[in-house]
C-alpha cells in the first residue's frame, strides 16, 4: 500500500489519533452533497477505512421523526427558536448515540448537514445569531464540532432549480422560503468559512459532478493527508 512507501515524509498513521474522523457537508438546497458523500465514502472504503454515512435532520429514530415534523409541519410555520430547538434535540440524539461512538471507535463519519446548518439557516437565515446557537451547543453538548466541514457553494437560485430538476414534485417547508432567505443562508456559510478557516473548506459546486469531486478530494488530501495514503 502507498502508506509504507511514503511513510518517510509525513502523514501521521491513523493509529496515532485518539479517535477517528468526523466530516460534515454543508450548503444551500440542491448543492449536490448526497452524490459527493457517496463517492467520497467509496473512495475511503477502498482505502481500508470504515465509513458511516449519516444525515441531519435525522440519523436516529427520534431524529427521523423530528425531520418529518421540521420539513412538513402541518400549518407550515414554525418560530425560529422552535426550529433551533428541534435541530438541537435531534442533534443531541445523533451526536451522543451515533456520531461520537462511531468516531471514537476509529471510523470515519460523513454527515450530510450538521451544526453549521443551524448556524447558517437559523443563525443567519432566520436572524437568531450564529454565536448564540454555537454557544448553546457547546454548553449542552461540549466539544461536538466536526474535524472538517466542506461547504458546497452554489448560487441559491441554481441550487433550487437543481433540487426541482431532481424530480421533487413538492417543495418542503424550507425550500419554499423566499429567495432572500436562501441568499442569507449562503452568505452565512461563506462568513462561517472565513471565521473558522481551520475547520472549513469551500468548494465550487456549480459545475459538473466530477469537477466538484476533484475539489473535495484535494481538500481532504490537504487537510487530512493521513486518510489518503
Ligand atoms: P434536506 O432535504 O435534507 O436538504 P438537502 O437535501 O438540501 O440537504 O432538508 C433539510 C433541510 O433542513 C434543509 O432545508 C436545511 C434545513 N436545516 C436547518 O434549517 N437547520 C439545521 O440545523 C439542519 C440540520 C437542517
Amino acid at each position: 500500500m502507498k502508506r509504507s512507501s511514503r511513510s518517510h515524509h509525513a502523514p501521521k498513521p491513523a493509529t496515532s489519533r485518539a479517535h477517528g474522523w468526523f466530516f460534515t457537508f454543508e450548503g444551500p438546497e440542491g448543492s449536490g452533497k448526497t452524490t459527493q458523500i457517496r463517492k467520497l465514502s467509496e473512495y475511503l472504503t477502498e482505502r481500508g477505512h470504515t465509513v458511516l454515512i449519516t444525515r441531519e435532520p435525522g440519523g436516529t429514530p427520534c431524529g427521523d421523526a423530528i425531520r418529518s415534523l421540521f420539513l412538513q409541519t402541518p400549518g407550515g410555520h414554525l418560530e425560529a427558536e422552535t426550529e433551533m430547538f428541534l435541530m438541537l434535540a435531534q442533534r443531541t440524539e445523533h451526536w451522543r448515540k451515533v456520531i461520537k461512538p462511531a468516531r471514537d471507535a476509529g471510523n470515519i463519519v460523513l454527515c450530510d448537514r450538521y451544526i453549521d446548518s443551524s448556524l447558517a439557516y437559523q443563525g443567519y437565515g432566520r436572524g437568531l445569531g450564529a454565536d448564540r446557537i454555537l454557544s448553546i451547543h457547546q454548553e449542552f453538548l461540549g466539544d461536538c464540532l466536526p474535524d472538517l466541514t466542506i461547504v458546497f457553494s452554489i448560487d441559491p437560485r441554481d441550487g433550487l432549480k437543481r433540487a426541482q430538476a431532481g424530480g421533487k414534485t413538492r417543495l418542503d417547508r424550507m425550500e419554499s422560503e423566499q429567495i432572500g432567505f436562501h441568499h442569507r443562508v449562503h452568505a452565512g456559510y461563506l462568513e462561517l468559512s472565513h471565521r473558522f478557516p481551520e475547520r472549513f473548506a469551500v468548494v465550487d459546486a456549480s459545475g459538473q459532478i466530477d469537477a466538484t469531486y476533484a475539489q473535495i478530494l484535494a481538500v481532504v488530501e490537504a487537510m487530512h493527508p493521513e486518510l489518503l495514503t
